[in-house]
C-alpha cells in the first residue's frame, strides 16, 4: 500500500536522510514522521502517534553530519532535512519502521 498523496504537503523532490545508519529518499517539506509514514505508511497510520506534540511517542535524536550536536525531537514537528541523520528513535517508531530492518 502507498500513502495518499494528500497526507504529504506539497514537494517537488526527495531529500535523502540516515535512519540508524541506513540511507533513505523521502519528500522535502514534511515532518519526519511524515517522512516515516512515506517509507511505511500503513503501519505509522496505525501507530499510537497523536501528530500533535503531545503523546512523546515520536521522539528522535539527530544531527545534520559529521561534527555536528546531537539533537533531541520530536518527529511529528521536526522537518526532515536533506543530510538529517538519525541516530535513535523511540520503540513505538521503531515498532512502525520495523518493516525497513533497521
Ligand atoms: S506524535 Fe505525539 S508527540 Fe509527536
Amino acid at each position: 500500500m502507498t500513502a495518499s498523496p494528500s497526507l504529504f504537503r506539497p514537494y517537488t523532490k526527495l531529500v535523502k536522510i540516515q535512519i540508524l545508519g541506513k540511507d533513505f529518499e523521502v519528500p522535502e517539506n514534511n515532518t519526519l514522521l511524515r517522512c516515516f509514514q512515506f517509507l511505511q505508511p500503513e503501519s505509522v497510520a496505525y501507530g499510537r502517534f497523536c501528530w500533535n506534540e503531545d503523546c512523546q511517542y515520536c521522539r528522535v535524536s539527530f544531527d545534520m553530519g559529521e561534527g555536528s550536536q546531537p539533537r533531541a525531537a520530536l518527529a511529528c514537528k521536526l522537518m526532515g532535512q536533506d543530510g538529517m541523520r538519525v541516530k535513535e528513535i523511540s520503540s513505538e517508531i521503531k515498532y512502525c519502521l520495523r518493516g525497513l530492518n533497521l
